[in-house]
């Protein structure tokens, strides 16, 4: 009891952290962090839809998940080699602006398809009440990431990081999402997610 409570301290001031700054979009911020997201395209493509598996697409990701993974890797509560140094430089308007561009910029169709597996996926995220955070059509929302869409390679490192406990989770929420989950599941889950197509 004492330690969900001291947890829950510790998300509520992350939050009060991160979202403080965060304002409405405009023009001018989206123009600015087109400027500033050059060092970005060679890794996650000039419009965010990477092509390497292993790097996930962020165009058409809510901006508050955007700026709020940027804010956890550069305080190394989320840690990667390419990320970590990347973020490090990072002023907190850099953050929102870089968020409000990639957010606006259009998911690409799915690419990685698997028919035969989509079924068991679909099951499995209806059975674990995925949408119930990522929302109905899996696009997420306010710090919660879009899945629909995303490379199925990337899904799947990132769902055995929660179980593992190497990927970073702000609240736990995706800890115990992930904990019960079968290496099978994980795949299945992965293969739907990846398949669906976002607006
Ligand atoms: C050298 C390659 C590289 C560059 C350059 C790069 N990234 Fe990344 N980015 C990655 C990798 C790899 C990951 C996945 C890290 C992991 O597995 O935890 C990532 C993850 C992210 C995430 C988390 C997305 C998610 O779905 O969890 C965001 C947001 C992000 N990058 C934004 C940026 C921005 C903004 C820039 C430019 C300032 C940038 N990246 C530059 C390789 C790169
Ligand atoms: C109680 C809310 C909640 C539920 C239920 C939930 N998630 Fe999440 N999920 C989150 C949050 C919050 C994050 C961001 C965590 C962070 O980075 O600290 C996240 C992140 C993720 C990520 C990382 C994506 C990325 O781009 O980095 C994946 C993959 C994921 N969830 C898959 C799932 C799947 C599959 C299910 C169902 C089995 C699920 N989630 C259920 C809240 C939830």
């Amino acid at each position: 009891m004492t330690d969900y409570r001291i947890t829950t301290l510790k998300t509520a001031a992350l939050f009060a952290a991160v979202f403080l700054w965060l304002a409405p979009a405009n023009a001018a911020d989206i123009e600015a962090g087109r400027r500033k997201a050059e060092p970005c395209f060679a890794c996650h493509g000039p419009t965010g839809n990477s092509t390497d598996p292993s790097i996930p697409s962020i165009a058409g990701q809510p901006a508050q998940f955007i700026s709020t993974q940027l804010y956890f890797f550069r305080e190394g509560n989320r840690k990667n080699a390419q990320m970590s140094a990347l973020a490090a430089n990072l002023k907190n308007a850099d953050l929102n602006d870089l968020a409000v561009f990639f957010s606006a910029q259009k998911a690409a169709p799915p690419k990685d398809l698997a028919p035969e597996k989509v079924e068991a996926g679909k099951r499995l995220s209806q059975q674990f009440n995925c949408v119930a955070c990522h929302g109905a059509a899996l696009l997420g929302q306010q710090h919660i990431p879009r899945l629909a869409g995303q490379h199925t390679e990337y899904l799947r490192v990132q769902l055995r990081g929660f179980q593992a406990g190497t990927r970073f989770d702000m609240d736990g929420n995706m800890t115990s999402a992930a904990r019960a989950l079968p290496a099978a599941e994980i795949d299945a889950l992965a293969e739907y997610l990846a398949s669906l197509g976002a607006p």
